[in-house]
């Protein structure tokens, strides 16, 4: 099976509940999901995957520091080739996913557009477009394949 990693960092669980969202809808096409917090990922391990996505929520109009720091050693690695989407929630200008897609290609990967951003704590139909985008990006690891 085509393995999916999904990195996130959250403060209040919005951004959280996006990566589970995620995750249910790449598992719901057979897709092999490991999720976890920021912190437990190491980047060199991300190598190990077909396909990454990360999600922060936006402070200060960008990305959360930790996960700067973390896309900056993958573009250090260099993981050419993968597939990957940005998400993240946001308040009012949204910056963070933007910005992680820039960063995501320059490390090499092959991001999708557009970027999932939801305002606050995600609704139901919020919720709904994160399956989606799991199930979107499951279609394209398999076509991959
Ligand atoms: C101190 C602080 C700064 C913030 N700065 C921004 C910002 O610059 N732009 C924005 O769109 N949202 C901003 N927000 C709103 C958060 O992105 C929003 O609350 C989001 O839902 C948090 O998601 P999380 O629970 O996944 O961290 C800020 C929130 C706080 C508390």
């Amino acid at each position: 099976m085509p393995k999916l990693a999904i990195v996130y960092l959250s403060t209040q669980g919005s951004t959280k509940m996006m990566a589970e969202a995620i995750a249910e809808g790449a598992r719901e096409k057979h897709v092999d999901v490991d999720i976890d917090n920021f912190y437990e990922w190491d980047p060199a391990e991300v190598a190990k995957y077909d396909a990454i996505c990360i999600g922060s929520s936006t402070f200060y109009y960008t990305m959360l520091e930790p996960i700067a720091k973390f896309l900056d050693k993958l573009i250090e690695i260099g993981i050419e080739g993968k597939l990957g989407a940005a998400f993240g929630s946001y308040g009012w200008s949204g910056e963070a996913p933007v910005l992680i897609a820039e960063k995501l290609r320059k490390a090499g990967v092959e991001v999708i557009d557009p970027v999932l951003r939801i305002q606050y704590v995600p609704n139901e139909k919020d919720l709904a477009e994160c399956i989606r985008l799991g199930k979107d990006m499951a279609k394209k690891m398999k076509k991959k394949e």
